[in-house]
């Protein structure tokens, strides 16, 4: 079954815990958290403090996606009871094998996400340290853009070296991600679908979300 993380960058920020509660009815898995700088992407989103306040008021466990430079000066501050992934970019660490160490030092599961134009051979030495592999299906900074399909090729590939090598990575997508093509990036190996525009710009949220969690 694929597992739903809306993200949050597409929530009505004006009433983002009843947004909140909406996706919780309807089965979502995750809180997708999308944390942009203005620097590694051209795009500000909100911070900590923003999913801090969210803090309790629903279960759902948050999957943190830091499209920053420099991650691991704020590693800390995403760290919560309810933070169940932080995910860097492969693009903006230096030193990846370092701060997906650092990030499992706080007890939460590390994630390495890849921009459209970054292979997957570029995790090749990285794949067994890491709890999740986040394929963009646009190129990261804005919700609602259209999903770029070459990302289907990098899904499977992974697959198929996770299965080759036993691991046990799970596999995420994020980026133009709709009922339409929901089926199609499961089929290829996906376990995590990301959505925003596609979930908070339906007229019943609930519902979208359990559409998502009835996809087979
Ligand atoms: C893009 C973000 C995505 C985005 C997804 O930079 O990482 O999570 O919010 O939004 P949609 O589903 O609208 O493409
Ligand atoms: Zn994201």
């Amino acid at each position: 079954m694929l597992k739903l993380a809306p993200s949050i960058l597409s929530a009505d920020f004006a009433c983002l815990l009843e947004d909140m509660q909406k996706i919780a009815r309807g089965g979502a898995d995750y809180i997708h958290v999308d944390v942009m700088d203005g620097h590694f992407v051209p795009n500000i989103s909100f911070g900590a403090p923003v999913m801090k306040a969210l803090n309790g008021k629903t279960s759902l466990p948050y999957d943190v996606h830091l499209m920053i430079e420099a991650p691991d000066q704020y590693i800390d501050s995403f760290v919560t009871p309810q933070t169940a992934y932080i995910t860097v970019h492969q693009e903006a660490c230096v030193h990846l094998h370092r701060t997906i160490q650092n990030i499992h030092a706080k007890g939460v599961k590390a994630g390495v996400a890849i921009n459209p134009a970054t292979p997957v051979s570029s995790l090749e030495c990285i794949l067994e340290d890491v709890d999740l592999v986040l394929v963009m299906s646009v190129n990261p900074g804005f919700g609602g853009q259209k999903f770029i399909p070459s990302a289907l090729e990098k899904v499977k590939t992974l697959a198929e070296i996770k299965r080759a090598k036993g691991l046990s990575f799970a596999i995420e997508i994020d980026g133009g991600i709709t009922l339409d093509n929901a089926k199609a990036v499961m089929e290829a190996g996906v376990e995590i679908a990301v959505a925003g525009s596609a979930v908070f710009g339906a007229a019943d949220v609930s519902q979208c979300v359990s559409d998502f969690k009835a996809i087979r």
